[in-house]
């Protein structure tokens, strides 16, 4: 997509598709905007997504603006601020190197499959007190869920993965009403706004967003983060000797190769971006992938470089809905990706493989990465 965003940054940064009604905007400064400014960009869903999977999103913090986002956001900051994220530490380590001790001696391996995906998953079901077993239910779901949003239509198999989401969330919900645990869900289940419990519709979106929104994300970003590192030649070599790179390194993946490529909103009255007169109620797709290599923001964008400095790319959004899984998104990567490359020396693409991209204009990442590297 990036040489299309470079084209559009120049002949059409404020693009409105008269198509699909959709406005396109790709510059750095203008996506900022339309990101946080929640009072003329709104994040609500409404009537814009008719799906299942809408309904689900619908009452969760990504879709919902101010106040009640502020009051449903408060509800689980202290959850995920870098000091409790920290904290996991020790078992994102844990489960890192049993992942790596079923790949390491093998020489070859998808690292996606055998890595990127299952680390975030295991992280959030047990910090949720989900069930170890249950894992492969979110993968399916979160594959169908990107599918959806690639062609933008609900046929069959999304509507029965949707059926299938609420129903095992409502489980859960249930379930936690009678055994309350030490987890998330269960805070939530028993908090109150104004003496109000939340919704179910409320619960559900929760239950949806946390389970499997962080998930693809991270996945993504780790697998991103080896095919930078493989792709520019001793760029491995410099992380094992210098490792107090790694955490820049990660946040050039962000930017240069970003999990998240679009945000939508929705305006809330008539108004201007740049140049350009956009109506109330039109929605409008945010291209965070284009904002993160405009030329006016950095310099040299198209290189990925893991010497660049103090990053401000849009990777985690911007504002009042900035990604609250942040800290914890890069402290897994960041685990995943030392452990990597001091214990599969030696690490390349394997040859001639092949690389396919995951089919969709949200997320941006490998469906698999197969991986070589040097065995005793
Ligand atoms: C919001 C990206 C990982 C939970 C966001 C937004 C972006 C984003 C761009 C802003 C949405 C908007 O402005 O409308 C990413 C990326 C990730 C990642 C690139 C990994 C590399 C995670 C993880 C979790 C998570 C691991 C869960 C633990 C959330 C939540 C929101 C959010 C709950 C909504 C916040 C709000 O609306 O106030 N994320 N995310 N994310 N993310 Fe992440």
């Amino acid at each position: 997509p990036f040489p299309h965003y470079a084209r559009m940054r120049e002949a059409a940064p404020v693009f409105h598709d008269e198509q699909s009604g959709s406005w396109h905007v790709f510059r750095y400064d203008d996506v900022q905007q339309v990101l946080s400014d929640h009072a003329r960009f709104s994040s609500r869903l409404g009537g814009n997504d008719p799906s299942e999977t809408g309904q689900l999103f619908a009452s969760s913090l990504i879709t919902t603006d101010p106040p009640r986002h502020r009051q449903l956001r408060s509800l689980v900051t202290q959850a995920f601020t870098p000091k409790a994220v920290d904290a996991l530490a020790p078992r994102i380590s844990q489960l890192t190197e049993e992942l790596l001790d079923g790949i390491a001696s093998r020489g070859t391996a998808d690292l996606i499959q055998e890595l990127a995906y299952p680390l975030p998953v295991i992280v959030i079901s047990e910090l949720l007190g989900i069930p170890a077993q249950d894992r492969d239910l979110f993968k399916q779901w979160s594959d169908v869920i990107v599918s959806q949003t690639r062609t933008g239509t609900t046929n069959e198999n999304h509507y029965l993965t949707n059926k299938e989401m609420t129903e095992y969330f409502l489980d859960l919900i249930e379930q936690r009403r009678h055994q309350p645990g030490q987890d998330l869900i269960s805070n939530l289940q028993s908090a109150e706004i104004d003496g109000q419990k939340l919704s179910v519709a409320e619960l559900l979106g929760f239950c949806a967003l946390l389970l499997v929104a962080g998930n693809e994300t991270t996945t993504n970003l780790i697998g991103n983060a080896v095919l930078c590192f493989t792709e520019v030649p001793g760029t491995i070599d410099r992380l094992l000797t210098e490792q107090s790179l790694l955490p820049q390194a990660i946040e050039e993946v962000l930017r240069f190769r970003s999990p998240v490529q679009s945000m939508y909103r929705v305006t809330v009255a008539d108004t201007t971006l740049g140049e350009v007169q956009i109506p109330a109620g039109a929605p409008l797709v945010a291209w965070i992938g284009s904002a993160n290599r405009d030329e006016r923001q950095f310099q040299r964008p198209t290189q990925f470089d893991i010497d660049r400095s103090q990053i401000r790319h849009l990777a985690f959004g911007h504002g009042i809905h900035f990604c609250l899984g942040a800290p914890l998104a890069k402290l897994e990567a960041k685990i995943a990706l030392e452990a990597t490359l001091s214990r599969l020396p030696g690490l390349t693409l394997a040859p001639g493989a092949h690389l396919e991209r995951m089919e969709s204009t949200i997320i941006y990442g490998l469906k698999t990465l197969p991986a070589r590297w040097q065995t005793a």
